[in-house]
């Protein structure tokens, strides 16, 4: 059974698919427990699911490594085999990176490399493309760079404003969530990546 430390800054909608899948019988992943950058929101799924959490507020921390090495800190009482940032927005530290790499993985709204970055759904719709879509990566030390695992791509309608464009994007980051982490519990190397 692949367990699985989740990360969130706000609402959760990817962590409450993953939740689910992992209740179905089967499913050879588990969530064991949730962490945030802030007060999020989605924190509530977890408490739903009886998961616990922790919130490591990025605000408190003098450097972007000092809040690593919390977050770290945070996630090693867990030692889960996978980390996913499911929606969290803000780039992870190098400390980070180099201590979880390659079991950590990043969904993220846009086809990649094609709009990369914390505004992936608006960057999509102000460029004037007919597509973009939704990827799952390897995290590396770059914005958005890592080894793409798998994405699909999903039209951008004449009329699509950035939050509908959001939510015609995120089933389909779900379905890719969900399928990628039973992959990887199913032996998927990651780092053969
Ligand atoms: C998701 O669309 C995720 O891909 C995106 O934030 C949303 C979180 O939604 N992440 C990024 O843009 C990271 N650059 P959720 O909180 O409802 O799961």
């Amino acid at each position: 059974m692949l367990s699985l430390v989740v990360l969130i800054s706000g609402t959760g909608s990817n962590l409450r698919a993953l939740l689910e899948a992992t209740r179905e019988p089967g499913y050879p992943a588990r969530v064991i427990a949730v962490g945030a950058d802030r007060d999020a929101s989605g924190l509530e799924h977890a408490a739903e699911f009886g998961i616990p959490t922790f919130t490591v507020p990025f605000r408190e921390y003098a450097s972007r490594e000092q809040w690593g090495s919390a977050l770290l800190a945070a996630i090693g009482e867990y030692a889960p085999d996978l980390v996913v940032l499911s929606g969290l927005m803000r780039l992870v530290p190098d400390n980070v990176v180099s201590a979880l790499s390659p079991n950590l993985i990043n969904t993220h709204p846009a086809y990649l490399p094609e709009f990369p970055g914390a505004h992936g759904v608006r960057d999509a719709l102000a460029s004037g493309a007919s597509q973009t879509g939704a990827s799952i990566i390897v995290v590396d030390n770059g914005v958005d760079t890592g080894s793409i695992i798998v994405q699909e791509r999903v039209p951008i309608l004449a009329d699509d404003t950035e939050e509908s464009l959001h939510e015609r994007i995120k089933p389909v980051e779900r379905r890719l969530l969900v399928d990628t982490v039973r992959r990887i519990a199913d032996g998927l190397d990651l780092s053969a990546r």
